[in-house]
This record gives C-alpha cells, sequence and structure tokens, in this order.
C-alpha cells in the first residue's frame, strides 16, 4: 500500500511521520518517503519563484526518485510519502491532514516565512485547495482534523485509515467533507 500524506505546509506532515518512526510497535512496519527530503536534496525543481517565495518542483523527476526508492522496499512493509504534492504522485490513498488556518499562520510564523507566503498558505487552507486536488486525482480520500491535537494523536488516525483501507473498510470518520473552515469562521 502507498498513502500519500498530503496537506498545506505546516499541517504537520512531517511531525506525524517522525511521531510514526517514534514508536517501536509501527516503525518497522511503515516506510516514509519525505519528498521536500529528495526535491532538495537531489535538486529536483526548476528554480526559485522569487514572487511567491517557493521552488518550482519538477514532479516528473520526483515521480522518478520515488519509484526507485519505492522499488527497493520489502513486500509488507507499507509507503507513507509525506509532502504536500504527493496527492499528485501515484499512490492507493490520499490522506490530508486539515488544520484551522488561524493555527496554520501561527506555526508558520515560527518558520520565518515571509507574511505573503504565511497568507497564500492560510488562504490555500481555508479554500480546501488539497482536499479538492486530492479528490480530482485519487478515488479514497480521507481527512483528519488535526486542529488542538498531538501529532502522536493524528499518527495514530494515519495509521487506523491505512489499516481499515487494507482490510477493505471505507473510515467513515475520516471521509472528505466534514470539514469546513469558513463556515467555522461564520463567513
Ligand atoms: N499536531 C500538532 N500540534 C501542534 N503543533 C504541531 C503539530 N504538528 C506539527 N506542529 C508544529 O507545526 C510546525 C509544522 O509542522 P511540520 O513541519 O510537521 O509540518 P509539514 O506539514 O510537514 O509542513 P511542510 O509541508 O512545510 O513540510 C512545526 O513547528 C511543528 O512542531
Ligand atoms: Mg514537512
Amino acid at each position: 500500500m502507498i498513502a500519500a500524506l498530503t496537506g498545506t505546509p505546516g499541517t504537520g506532515k512531517t511531525s506525524v511521520c517522525t511521531a510514526v518512526m517514534e514508536n517501536q510497535e509501527l516503525c518497522g512496519l511503515y516506510h516514509i518517503i519525505e519528498l521536500n527530503k529528495l526535491v532538495f536534496g537531489e535538486g529536483l525543481h526548476t528554480g526559485k519563484d522569487n514572487i511567491r517565495d517557493s521552488y518550482a518542483v519538477d514532479t516528473g523527476k520526483l515521480e522518478k526518485k520515488v519509484k526507485q526508492e519505492t522499488s527497493l522496499v520489502p513486500g509488507g512493509v507499507d509507503i507513507i510519502m509525506d509532502g504536500h504534492l504527493s496527492h499528485l504522485l501515484p499512490a492507493d490513498i490520499v490522506i490530508v491532514l486539515r488544520t484551522e488556518p488561524g493555527e496554520i499562520m501561527t506555526r508558520l510564523l515560527k518558520r520565518n516565512y515571509s507574511s505573503g507566503k504565511i497568507r497564500e498558505n492560510a488562504d490555500a487552507e481555508a479554500l480546501d485547495v488539497i482536499l479538492v486536488e486530492s479528490v480530482e486525482v485519487c478515488d479514497k480520500v480521507f481527512e483528519i482534523n488535526t486542529t488542538g491535537k498531538s501529532p502522536q494523536d493524528v499518527a495514530g488516525y494515519v495509521i487506523s485509515i491505512i489499516e481499515s483501507v487494507k482490510t477493505g473498510k471505507n473510515p467513515e470518520k475520516f471521509l472528505p467533507g466534514k470539514i469546513n473552515w469558513i463556515e467555522q469562521a461564520g463567513l
């Protein structure tokens, strides 16, 4: 099983994967592919977009690298791709992490992101951009509200979704459509 763990920057994808790898019962059962590391480690981008303060990723090259790494993973070990572009790569399921936009802003401020970049990410989260992209490309999409949850709690949800789908179930609680930040903000 290949699961794409995606979500707006700051929703906690890498923190969740770290929590999985720090859990002695889980770490041998899953292989994490951290896409950001591949992109910057292997130079899989076409340069910096100074206006958007971000790098344009070469998704074709990234897909090739991921395929190479995937082919080396022993059978029986499930793969979790960690990255906000992971839903654009071939996967069996997509799990979208969601976080209340104000909380995203607080988290990204700690990273010294520019105010424009913080605003762009908070807006993208408010407008469900990654969820919408995900349902367009995959028919098994789930979303998790991480607001107020620890990375360990969220890791538990991620694993329960993967294991449920493997046994042919469709975890209702995490089906898309239950999270609406705009309604919650009363806009
Ligand atoms: N569940 C959580 N509760 C509180 N803070 C969190 C949680 N998950 C992550 N954080 C904090 O939010 C920040 C961003 O987390 P993280 O790097 O895991 O996000 P990400 O989704 O991997 O982002 P990116 O797409 O940029 O790689 C970090 O400072 C992290 O400590
Ligand atoms: Mg990350």
